[in-house]
């Protein structure tokens, strides 16, 4: 039977700290669950400390999800866990004639870093537990300059479907969403390069407008609580593919 809500529910979420991972921890928060918040930096950390500051129930641990040891180790210390959610990354995008170490970047830092957490994450999943990948709608519809992004993300919707396999009855699904409105990559960036950046994207979808966190982290809690949902890719994209 489905279970709506996840109170007490124990949730990990790799890149909570920020965006969209920061909006499901506080969607999930609110219906009562357990979450366990990791990302590299302290001060991100204590960011969303504040913004979760009304909410007991909440663990921050620094992680730096790019070394697969520190992973180990992490899920080793926190025990058992109902939900895995997946966002932590950092990596640039870039065209065919780029360096390597940016052509790499997008696996190394957003394909294996989410392969290796639910490997260690698996054996301590509980009944009724499911997996949550993050993707991106760039995978289906690419433009002319990111083709290993492309690549990676369409290998993400791939090894969600391999893991619902291999897991079950664990369920494994992925959120491919669209541009939505968060500081990934813009740290530093004008004002004015991100109002353009987002104007242009606005028009490539059928809504005519960017997305908010808070609509990819509701799209991750129907993944996290639809018993009947698993090797699924959800795209809360505003029709970006379509367009
Ligand atoms: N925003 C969009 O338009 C969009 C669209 C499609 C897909 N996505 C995907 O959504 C994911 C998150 O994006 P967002 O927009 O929510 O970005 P964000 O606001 O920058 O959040 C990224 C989060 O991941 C953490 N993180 C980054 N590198 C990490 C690492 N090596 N180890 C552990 N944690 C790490 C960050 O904290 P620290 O920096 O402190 O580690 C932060 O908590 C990315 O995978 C991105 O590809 C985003």
């Amino acid at each position: 039977m489905t279970n709506l809500t996840l109170k007490d529910k124990r949730i990990v979420i790799i890149g909570g700290s920020s965006g969209i991972g920061l909006a499901t921890a506080k969607l999930a928060a609110d219906q009562g669950a357990y979450l366990i918040i990791a990302g590299r930096s302290q001060s991100k950390l204590d960011q969303a400390k504040l913004v979760l500051e009304d909410y007991g129930s909440v663990e921050y641990h620094p992680l730096d999800n790019t070394d697969e040891r520190q992973q180990q180790t992490f899920f080793e210390n926190i025990g058992a866990l109902d939900h895995l959610f997946t966002p932590g990354a950092s990596y640039v995008r870039g065209s065919l004639q780029s360096s390597s170490e940016v052509a790499h970047s997008c696996f190394n830092a957003k394909f294996w870093p989410q392969y290796n957490a639910v490997k260690y994450a698996a054996p301590l999943l509980n009944v009724g537990g499911s997996v949550v990948l993050m993707s991106g709608a760039f995978g289906q519809r690419p433009l002319a300059d990111g083709a290993s992004y492309a690549a990676c993300n369409g290998a993400i919707e791939s090894l969600g479907k391999a893991l619902a396999v291999e897991l079950s009855p664990i369920r494994v699904n992925v959120i491919s969403p669209g541009t939505i409105r968060t500081s990934f990559n813009w740290e530093g960036a004008e004002q004015a390069v991100r109002d353009q950046s987002y104007e242009q994207y606005s028009s490539m979808n059928l809504l005519g407008r960017i997305g908010q966190a808070s609509e990819a982290a509701h799209t991750v809690l129907y993944l996290m609580t639809n018993s009947y949902t698993t090797g699924s890719t959800l795209f809360p994209d505003g029709g970006y593919i379509l367009r």
